[in-house]
């Protein structure tokens, strides 16, 4: 992606010995709701096929979250592909009403989803 290498950008990978097996990237960018928060989008979440569903996705997104806490963000969001909402909002995420689409990209059904990294926001 263009902004891959941008200082903004964190990339998270989770590894089983050496195999790099979950990836989830975050790019700074204003969120579709509350707009005024310093707001970092996720994209590229992905756990390999084989081991899916041993909590490494949870697990990463933790790690990154706390990161990005760190570097002073207040908000994270996605545009989250429907066949994992049930992912994102077992990990706390909240799914934006009203804010399902096709993916301009891969033509799949997504929704915006958001979580909140403050107290109050
Ligand atoms: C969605 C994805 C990243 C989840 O990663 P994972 O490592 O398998 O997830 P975890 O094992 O950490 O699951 C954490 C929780 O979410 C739940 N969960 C995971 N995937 C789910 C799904 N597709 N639907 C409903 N719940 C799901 C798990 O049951 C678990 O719940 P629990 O804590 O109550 O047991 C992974 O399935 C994946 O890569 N899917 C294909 C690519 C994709 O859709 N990426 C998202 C694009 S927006």
């Amino acid at each position: 992606m263009p902004r891959d290498d941008d200082p903004t950008t964190m990339h998270f990978g989770g590894f089983v010995e050496d195999r790099l097996v979950v990836s989830a990237s975050f790019y700074l960018a204003s969120a579709p709701v509350h707009e005024e928060l310093v707001s970092y989008q996720l994209r590229f979440m992905a756990t390999d096929f084989d081991v899916q569903g041993r909590g490494y996705g949870a697990r990463v997104l933790a790690f990154a979250l706390d990161a990005l806490r760190e570097e002073g963000a207040a908000q994270v969001w996605a545009y989250a592909r429907d066949t994992a909402l049930g992912f994102y909002v077992a990990t706390g995420w909240n799914v934006v009403q009203g804010s399902e689409h096709l993916s301009a990209e891969s033509h799949l059904p997504h929704t915006t989803i958001v979580k909140s990294l403050v107290e109050g926001a």
